[in-house]
């Protein structure tokens, strides 16, 4: 290997650099047979040479990357500057450089600039410095690897980075539930989850965790054989393969966990119920949309108000105000440092029925910030009949963009609303009326 001049620093062989260095060579040597496979994320790379092109075309073939949706490129980390200014961000990218260090630093510094936050970036390089390992640890890359990479090496590095027990779930839930039953929670929830897979190309679970009425399954024209009850009736035995047997997969980057929608058992389990579950469903893919049932029980809280972000949908009647109201009282008072949940305001302007206006429903709840969507019984009714979903629709690209708006504020991704920011300027004018 031969290594360059490294402007600022000098060639300095530090002594934390070879340590690091070791730990690396060892684990290299050890067998593949122990690592754990990657969840469901976007992988892609960016490679200088044909050398690593060919180890990302074998790194694919790995069954541990199963679930992983993997591109390579050839380029360094200005071709994915440039490609990242029109494209979303993955959740991981890999990129090799054969720049010298001041210029790496250079071009790593454009590339943050058009990236999200949540994208991971793994560095395969040629310099050999504790310096620049600690500077690229700085500006957030996650790891760095010294050339020449073998397949099985990339394969225990990236193993690592999403299965450390130390580091954050890779996932976020986002909590769906209504100010009452029928409002549209459910179907918000799925369409929401829809456009996160398939206009923001992440992969997404949607939990139906309505067990006994829920239509996850109806909505999305699936039945499958096993459903969460499995999931529920095998508790002590639920670890991520299990969970895998039980997903359904809708669509490339869409599964689904349906209820089983029949009442042979009731559904009061005991609060904490849930967790290992939700912890085996945020490892497992970068989004889970919880569709949460319109009942008052401690497990169904306690999902609600451990979601990353909630929504809550309502229809304008009093009703549906005041239970609003107290959820948005509970949520504050229990997660204070959480931004407010986000409020759709469903099934409006529906003839001759009695309404309170959206805006004046949002103004008593102090809320200048919220989505109406209007009462179309046709076009949500042929979605209901058909399994569809409203974006995969014609004539409904008005509400399936209020879907998209949605799901880009839910997942913060912003390159969502930079390609839709002119559709939707007109649209998010009218929502965001002050009071
Ligand atoms: N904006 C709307 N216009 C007309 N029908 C709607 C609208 N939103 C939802 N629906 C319909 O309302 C019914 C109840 O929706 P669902 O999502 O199951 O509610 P929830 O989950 O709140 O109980 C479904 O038949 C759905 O198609
Ligand atoms: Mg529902």
């Amino acid at each position: 290997m031969s290594e360059q001049p490294i402007p600022n620093t000098g060639f300095e062989i530090n002594s934390d650099f070879e340590a690091f260095e070791e730990e690396f060579a060892s684990k290299a040597g050890e067998s593949l047979k122990e690592v754990r496979p990657l969840p469901r994320i976007s992988i892609q790379a960016f490679c200088e040479t044909p050398q690593l092109l060919s180890v990302i075309e074998a790194v694919k073939k790995d069954r541990r990357l199963a679930r992983t949706h993997i591109k390579a490129f050839s380029g360094g980390i200005s071709a994915a500057t440039e490609f990242f200014y029109e494209a979303p961000t993955p959740n991981l990218i890999i990129l090799e450089a054969t720049q010298n260090y001041d210029q790496l630093i250079e071009d790593l510094d454009q590339l943050a600039n058009v990236c999200d936050s949540g994208t991971k970036v793994v560095l395969i390089g040629h310099i050999n410095d504790v310096h620049l390992y600690r500077d690229l640890v700085r500006r957030g890359v996650s790891e760095y690897v010294v050339t020449p990479v073998s397949p099985n090496d990339l394969i225990m590095v990236l193993s690592e980075l999403y299965n450390d027990p130390d580091t954050a779930p890779l996932g976020r839930t986002i909590a769906f539930i209504g100010a009452k039953g029928g409002v549209g929670s459910s179907t918000i929830a799925h369409n929401v989850g829809w456009s996160i897979s398939h206009h923001q190309t992440q992969d997404v679970i949607v939990a139906d965790l309505d067990v006994a009425f829920g239509t996850a399954g109806l909505d999305f024209n699936q039945d499958p054989p096993q459903t969460i009850a499995d999931a529920i009736k095998a508790a002590e035995r639920l670890d991520d393969q299990y969970l895998e047997r039980i997903l359904t997969k809708c669509s490339e980057r869409l599964s689904l966990l349906t209820a089983p929608a029949v009442l042979d058992q009731t559904t009061d389990y005991d609060g904490e119920f849930f967790g290992h579950m939700m912890e085996l469903l945020q490892n497992s893919a970068p989004y889970t949309i919880l569709d949460l049932p319109h009942i008052w029980t401690e497990w169904n809280k306690h999902l609600l108000l451990s979601a990353d972000e909630i929504v809550i949908t309502a229809i304008p009647d009093l009703a549906n105000l005041r239970n609003v109201k107290n959820l948005l009282d509970l949520i504050h008072n229990e997660r204070s440092s959480d931004g407010a949940p986000k409020l759709v305001i469903n099934q409006t302007g529906v003839q001759k029925r009695p309404e309170i206006k959206a805006a004046d429903f949002a103004s008593a709840l102090d809320y200048d910030d919220y989505y109406e969507i209007a009462f179309d019984a046709a076009n949500f009714g042929m979605a209901a009949n058909n399994g569809q979903m409203l974006g995969e629709m014609s004539g409904t690209a008005k509400i399936a963009e209020i879907f998209d708006d949605l799901a880009g504020r839910l997942t913060g991704r912003a390159e969502v609303q930079k390609q839709s920011k002119s559709l939707l300027a007109p649209l998010l004018k009218r929502f965001s009326q002050s009071k």
